[in-house]
C-alpha cells in the first residue's frame, strides 16, 4: 500500500489518520450536498402566489404607513395629510383680486407685466398660447379655434386681436387668464404666473401685429 518500505510506525499511524480524515471529509461533503439539494427542492414552491420563506420581512414591509393607507392616528383617518391651511408653494404668489368686475379693474390698475420683451420670452408665450388658448381663440387669435370650428364648443370665443380687447391693461388680461371669464374656465394653476405674463406679451406684441395688418 505504501511505496516507501522504510516508513516508521509513527508515520504509518499518521498516514492512516490522514486517510480517515479524508474519508470523513468526503462524508461531510456528501451530507452537505444532500442537505443543500433538499433545501433547494423545498424552497422551489410551485404555488406562484406564495413568496415562500422571506429572509428579511421587516425590510420588505415598511412599518410606516403607506401614503394612501387608512390611518387610525389622524382624526380624518388618512395618512396623507393636506398641507397646513395657508401654505403656499415656493415662489408662488397667491392671486389676491376677487373674481368681480371691480377686482378685474383693480388688477388692471395695479398689476404690471414683469416680463422683459425678448425673443425667448415671446417664444415661450407663443408656446403656452398654442397649448392653452389656441384651441378656442385660434392660432391667429381670431376666435376660430378647432374646438369651436368643429362644433365641440358651444360658445363662440371672441377674437383676441380687436382694438378693444388688446387695449385692456395687462393686469386685466392676467385677471381673466387666472380666474376665467364667464364660460371660459380659469387657468389659475394650469399656467405658471410668469408664463401667463409671457402669453400676454406674445398676444399683444406679436399675435396682434401679425393679424391686425392683414385682418378685416
Ligand atoms: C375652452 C375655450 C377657451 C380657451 C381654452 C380659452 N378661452 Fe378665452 N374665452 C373663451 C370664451 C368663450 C370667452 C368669452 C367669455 C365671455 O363671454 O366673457 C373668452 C374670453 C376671453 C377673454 C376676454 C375677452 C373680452 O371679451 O374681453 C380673454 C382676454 C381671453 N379669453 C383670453 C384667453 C387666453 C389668454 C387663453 C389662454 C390662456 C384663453 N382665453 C383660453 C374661451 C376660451
Amino acid at each position: 500500500m505504501f511505496k516507501n518500505r522504510f516508513l516508521s510506525r509513527k508515520n504509518i499511524f499518521l498516514s492512516s489518520i490522514k486517510l480517515r480524515m479524508k474519508e470523513k471529509l468526503l462524508q461531510y461533503l456528501v451530507i452537505t450536498l444532500i442537505i443543500v439539494v433538499c433545501q433547494i427542492q423545498i424552497s422551489c414552491d410551485t404555488d406562484r402566489n406564495s413568496r415562500g420563506y422571506e429572509y428579511t420581512p421587516d425590510m420588505v414591509y415598511s412599518k410606516a404607513y403607506e401614503t394612501y393607507a387608512p390611518n387610525p392616528i389622524f382624526k380624518d383617518g388618512k395618512t396623507a395629510q393636506p398641507p397646513v391651511k395657508g401654505t403656499i408653494p415656493t415662489n408662488m404668489v397667491p392671486y389676491q383680486y376677487p373674481d368681480t368686475p371691480d377686482g378685474m379693474e383693480l388688477a388692471g390698475q395695479e398689476l404690471i407685466n414683469p416680463i422683459e420683451q425678448n425673443k425667448e420670452n415671446l417664444a415661450r408665450g407663443k408656446y403656452e398660447y398654442n397649448i392653452f388658448c389656441a384651441n378656442c381663440h385660434g392660432f391667429d387669435g381670431r376666435g376660430d379655434g378647432n374646438l369651436y370650428v368643429n362644433g365641440k364648443y358651444p360658445s363662440e370665443p371672441p377674437s383676441l386681436i380687436t382694438e378693444v380687447i388688446l387695449n385692456r391693461p395687462d393686469g386685466e388680461w392676467y385677471h381673466i387668464i387666472t380666474l376665467g371669464s364667464a364660460i371660459m374656465g380659469p387657468f389659475a394653476s394650469l399656467i405658471r404666473s410668469e408664463d401667463k405674463w409671457k402669453v400676454i406679451l406674445y398676444i399683444k406684441q406679436e399675435l396682434s401685429k401679425n393679424n391686425l395688418n392683414n385682418a378685416q
